[in-house]
């Protein structure tokens, strides 16, 4: 049973998402809280219509507390899994330590079973508060090598801005048409995340390849590192160093790379959030995975 907090001058809000006022009120919290703006989601179509906020709201409306559950359907080792992802929990420094968050993490993980979700997954920098729930740490890897052998530069390459309508339209459509980056381990769908990814690390290059998939990826210190390619079929490693023609000394990709017709060597992720999941599917994980940094909640 979900416990109730010590406060009745607060009210719960469930689905809030289509008052744009509860929007911008979570907004300023996540902004307060994280330094960032997740309103930004409003210039690509808004957030991610499977969203299932849980907020507590104060009397002129600031959301003081809040945990969201969402749709997050995965491919693990080939089989797609109906899995829930969770996100933006914060409660205001002012209301912590009263249970607020203990009681918004309850209803929605109730929601989600009731749903009949089979797997949940989340990213946190604090684990400790979740494996009282049963989730687990998944340690996650970047696949290390040289680069392929590549056949000079490939024409079809074109960056792409997401500040550009037709560039937008054309990464919606191939982002709601893709084939998970990967059969081991990947998302199957997650628009949302990633335009706001994109948006967030000003460092991420777009780029469409082969005219089949939109490539996210960033070189740094003759480092290319692959985040994700999202399109109905995914072009070879080969291919796509081919069109981005970058001087790499070495690639560094961030998802397991079972469909690029190229091996790397695992090595350990040290991103400063640790990927958490619970659920029997889970058990079907079987090596080192990463989640693609584009697909980051
Ligand atoms: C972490 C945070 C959400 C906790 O909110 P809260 O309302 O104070 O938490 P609650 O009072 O409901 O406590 C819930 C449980 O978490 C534990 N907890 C609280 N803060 C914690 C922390 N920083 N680290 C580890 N455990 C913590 C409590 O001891 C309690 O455990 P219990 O259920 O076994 O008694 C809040 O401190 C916050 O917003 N921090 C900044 C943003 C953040 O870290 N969000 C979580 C992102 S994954």
């Amino acid at each position: 049973m979900a416990s109730t907090p010590n406060s009745e001058r607060l009210i719960l809000r469930q689905d809030y998402f289509s008052d744009p006022a509860a929007w911008s009120a979570l907004v300023d919290l996540l902004q307060d809280t994280f330094s960032i703006d997740i309103g930004l989601q409003d210039q690509f179509g808004g957030p991610d219509p499977t969203s299932m906020p849980f907020g507590y709201f104060d009397e002129t409306g600031r959301c003081v507390a809040n945990f969201s559950a969402f749709s997050m359907p995965l491919v693990i080792n080939g089989r797609l899994v109906r899995a829930a992802g969770y996100q933006s929990g914060a409660v205001r420094p002012e209301w912590r330590g009263q249970g607020l968050y203990r009681d918004l993490m309850q209803r929605a993980f109730a929601r989600t079973k009731a749903e009949g979700f089979e797997l949940d997954i989340l990213l946190t920098d604090k684990p400790v508060l979740y494996e009282r729930y049963g989730f687990r740490t998944f340690p996650q890897h970047v696949f290390v090598g040289a680069p392929p052998e590549t056949a000079g530069s490939c024409p079809g390459a074109r960056h792409l801005s997401l500040q550009d309508p037709g560039d937008l339209r054309l990464m919606k459509t191939l982002l709601q048409n893709r084939t998970p980056v990967s059969r081991r381990f990947a998302v199957v769908g997650q628009m949302e995340m990633f335009h706001l990814n994109a948006c967030f690390d000003p460092d991420i290059r777009l780029t469409l390849v082969a005219d089949t998939a939109v490539v996210a990826w960033k070189f740094d210190g003759g480092i290319l590192r692959l985040l994700d390619a999202a399109g109905a079929t995914i072009p070879p490693l080969a291919a796509i160093s081919s069109a981005l023609d970058l001087p790499a000394e070495r690639i560094e990709v961030c998802f397991s790379p079972d469909r690029l017709d190229w091996d790397g060597t695992p090595e350990p992720y040290g991103g400063y959030t640790s990927l958490m999941i619970r659920g029997q599917a889970a058990n079907n994980i079987d090596g080192p995975i990463m989640l693609s940094p584009m697909a980051e909640f």
